[in-house]
């Protein structure tokens, strides 16, 4: 617990605002016992709203001033005042209080320290139901933005390098089984399609997000003539939110954040674990830089793929944050209950740790080394090619598909029991098997032959994912 929300024994009380909070202590006499600050203050959390409350508050200001619901002066006052406030915030003067509960009290009390009674009238035709909304909505937009950006830049590194090994062979596996050769390239371009699913997840919830709740004030509208049109418009929101009941209570848009975060968390993770997979010394496909790992005290040999392995682990946090918001909102009745307070710490977590995960993947996608030779070697083994030579005998000897399937599982058992590989067995054994397969049969053995074999629309041949990162270069980086 930080500084602010350590509570002073006995009863807190606030210095400028008497025993209760002057904000909404008009009818009570006491101040909150202790253990009530504790529960009820977010400004511990919260107070990273400042920008966007700040905003909002500007926004609004303008409008009472636009719409004669206060003097142009009182409104020139509050403008400037709120300038004051944000530059004390970024300069780490501000004196966040913890009895003055949130963001928006803390600014608005300051605010009256500063310039006076005008302060009084911001919050005119306005509240704290509508205000938080509107702030949380500016504050995970920004996020989803800065989340689309990082995900850009993996989607340049991992073009990038698959660009660069659209020829490199490796296994494809199914079962974690070397099931078919095919390019290191294609392995990354399927993370690229992964990765701008995600991008138009964020751009969907976007769309949806962008709408001001501003002006729904408690829940009910307000009796002021306010212009919701222009403050939506003030703070690049497409229209106001149409209902004022909604406007308070919808969280949609944070859970749509943390589901898109969730869903790229899983794609981080999936990649993560073959990082670590391919840098075992089982596999070797790959070397990961110094960057991106760590040595072991005890075992001198060891490069612990660290990066990776947390990046898999934040997926954990990033469906957790997930869950706990769905299950805050779950049977909140309409409008605002203080449940709702608790959204934004889940938000802020996703988003510092999706953040985190994008950059150190990214890193390593870029840093990695590819070892050709050893994915080259890895690529021929466990008789990957033999859909191949099924493949040839229903081509060239018009075989149905399934004798030609049993073909080729018997060149594998005669491989596997002469212990050698497909392209070593002779073409006189191969005939043993089926007497049709000529010297031709055996040039689809190769691991190269087959993935350039594999044209088709979406397929591994090295053309094919070439064309595939430039149409992904196109479409996500342009
Ligand atoms: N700190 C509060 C929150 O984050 C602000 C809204 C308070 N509204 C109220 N009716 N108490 O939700």
């Amino acid at each position: 617990m930080s500084e602010n929300t350590k509570p002073a024994s006995g009863t807190p009380t606030a210095p400028s605002f008497g025993p209760a909070s002057s904000m909404w202590g008009g009818r009570f006499a006491g101040g909150p016992a202790a253990i009530m600050q504790r529960i009820n203050a977010s400004i511990d959390f919260d107070q990273r709203l400042y920008g966007q409350d700040i905003r909002g508050s500007q926004a609004h200001c303008r409008m009472l001033v636009k719409q004669g619901i206060i003097t142009a002066a009182d409104g020139d006052a509050i403008l400037q005042g709120l300038d004051q406030v944000l530059q004390e915030i970024e300069s780490g003067q501000f004196p966040f209080r913890v009895e003055l509960e949130d963001i928006h009290m803390n600014v608005e009390a300051r605010l009256a320290e500063i310039i006076g009674e005008p302060a009084g009238r911001l919050h005119t035709a306005r509240s704290r139901n509508d205000q938080v909304a509107t702030d949380f909505r500016l504050w995970v937009r920004d996020a989803m933005d800065g989340m689309d950006a990082a995900l850009q830049g993996l989607l340049k590194a991992l073009i990038s390098r698959a660009e660069e090994h659209a020829g490199t062979v490796m296994p494809g596996f199914t079962h974690l089984q070397a099931a078919q050769p095919v390019t290191m390239g294609h392995h990354l371009m399927a993370y690229v399609e992964m990765i701008g699913r995600d991008r138009g997840r964020l751009a969907d919830a976007r769309k949806r997000l962008n709408e001001s709740p501003l002006g729904s004030a408690a829940l009910a509208g307000t009796s002021f003539p306010i212009d919701r049109h222009f403050t939506a418009g003030q703070l690049g929101f497409d229209r106001p939110m149409a209902n004022s009941l909604d406007g308070v209570s919808d969280r949609d848009f944070a859970l749509e954040f943390m589901a898109a975060s969730a869903i790229c968390a899983i794609h981080l993770s999936r990649l993560a674990e073959e990082l670590v997979i391919w840098t075992s010394a089982q596999f070797r496909f790959i070397k990961l830089s110094d960057a991106f790992t760590t040595g072991s005290s005890i075992m001198p040999q060891k490069r612990n793929p660290d990066a990776a392995e947390l990046v898999r682990a934040k997926t954990g946090r990033v469906i957790g944050d997930l869950n706990a918001l769905l299950i805050v909102m779950k049977g909140l009745p309409l409008a605002y209950s203080k449940d709702m307070q608790d959204d934004k710490e889940p938000v802020f977590e996703c988003a510092d740790t999706m953040e985190l995960a994008i950059a150190a993947m990214t890193g390593m996608i870029w840093d990695m080394t590819v070892n050709e030779a050893v994915l080259e070697k890895a690529a021929g083994a466990g008789f990957t090619t033999a859909t191949d030579i099924a493949d040839w005998c229903v081509r060239a000897l018009k075989m149905p598909f399934r004798k030609a399937h049993h073909v080729a599982g018997s060149l594998v058992k005669m491989a596997e029991d002469k212990g050698c590989d497909l392209p070593d067995l002779s073409l006189e054994e191969m005939r043993q098997v089926e007497p049709g397969i000529t010297e031709d049969a055996r040039a689809v053995l190769s691991v190269a032959s087959s993935v350039a074999s594999r044209t088709s629309f979406g397929g591994t041949a090295p053309e094919r994912v070439r064309e595939a990162a430039a149409a992904a270069r196109v479409r996500w980086l342009s």
